[in-house]
């Protein structure tokens, strides 16, 4: 029988824990005798047939480094039908057997579509700092995200306490709160606003205020992106991307202006920005990316096309690649208001 031809990609925001999936991928493929083509710049790479090949040589030492040897974007080839038409074409032209993409909800949409409407046979690997995916209980790139965050928020702390100040930090997350949560509550954060949850400017600031009388003259405030203060979510800019994202951003600025103004204390504010994305991956997104990188293998092995890769408790399992990209998988508010008892 011909050696099978594997193509992966990484498309999407960046994310830690990429380079080691495709370790898993490659070593995996090798112990099957598979041949591993890369495809450069995600689905981009698709329509243009840029490629290199991946060997056990070429993923050699990436284990521990962020980013992705692969690049990517956030092409959307389901824009334009000539689009899909040419990475058909070139999935053939590559003698590809199956296709291996990595990347949040938008990258593993079009896999999705691509088996179900236009019959490639594609396997998805969930990839996201904001933890957003559903069928998996964890996405590689968030224990990342929240440790850097985590420690930002406990770095904070110091200075705002030396100085006595309100220091707002601005987490990453779209429309989920999952970094904005973890990383508020494990670094002490006095008030965590998330997007699922709406709260009023006022009722940050009593919190700030209960602290003072408390004696505590200073607070750390830990906000969503894409939280809502009551007016809706703050935009960087209205131009939508090739998936019809907004830009966010901002809200972190505005909301230490506003307590500032309320309260009378000194606030200052930290947009934390692409540092939770960028550098080197902490142990466990390594283990989950070099784990999922071999089952979606598997996958492709056992002939389990239009599915996803996820994490189950302990277990690695396949799920629909429909299922997974669904909706989005966001904080529970019933859990968010349970939590509110280590405010202030
Ligand atoms: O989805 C990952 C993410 O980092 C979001 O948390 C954030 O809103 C977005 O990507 C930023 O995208 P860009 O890389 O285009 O600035």
């Amino acid at each position: 029988m011909a050696t099978k031809r594997i193509g992966v990609l990484t498309g999407g925001g960046d994310c830690p824990g990429l380079n080691p999936v495709l370790v898993g991928v490659v070593r995996k493929a090798v112990a099957l005798d598979y041949e591993v083509i890369g495809i450069l710049k995600g689905w981009q790479g698709m329509i243009e047939n840029v490629t290199m090949p991946l060997t056990r040589d070429k993923v050699s030492g990436i284990l521990t480094r962020g980013g992705t040897i692969l690049r990517t974007s956030r092409t959307n080839p389901y824009k334009r039908r000539e689009s899909i038409e040419k990475v058909k074409a070139n999935f053939k032209a590559l003698a590809l057997d199956a296709l291996i993409a990595i990347g949040g909800d938008d990258t593993l949409s079009v896999a999705q579509k691509l088996y179900e409407q236009d019959g490639v046979p594609t396997v998805g690997v969930p990839k996201t700092i904001d933890n957003d995916l559903c069928g998996t209980d964890r996405t590689f790139g968030f224990d990342t995200a929240i440790n850097i965050a985590t420690e930002a928020v406990d770095r904070l702390q110091t200075t705002a306490e030396s100085h006595d100040r309100v220091l707002v930090i601005e987490l990453m997350g779209r429309h989920a709160g999952w970094i904005t949560l973890y990383a508020g509550l494990a670094g002490g954060a006095d008030v965590i606003l998330i997007p699922e949850v709406p709260m009023g400017v006022e009722e940050v600031c009593q919190v700030i205020r209960d602290r003072h009388r408390r004696g505590r003259d200073f607070s750390i405030v830990a906000v969503s992106e894409g939280a809502d203060l009551g007016e809706g979510m703050v935009l960087q800019e209205q131009k939508l991307d090739e998936f019809g994202h907004v830009r966010l951003g901002g809200i972190g600025e505005r909301l230490a202006d506003e307590i500032e103004r309320r309260t009378g204390f000194e606030t200052r504010f930290v947009v934390l920005g692409h540092l939770q994305r960028g550098g080197t991956p902490t142990a466990y997104d390594r283990y989950l990316g070099l784990r999922f990188g071999m089952t979606a293998v598997e996958l492709i092995e056992r002939g389990q096309f239009g599915m996803m890769v996820s994490l189950r408790g302990n277990d690695f399992v396949p799920v629909p690649l429909a299922d997974a990209v669904s909706k989005t998988r966001t904080v529970d508010p019933e859990l968010y208001n349970r939590l509110k008892i280590f405010f202030g």
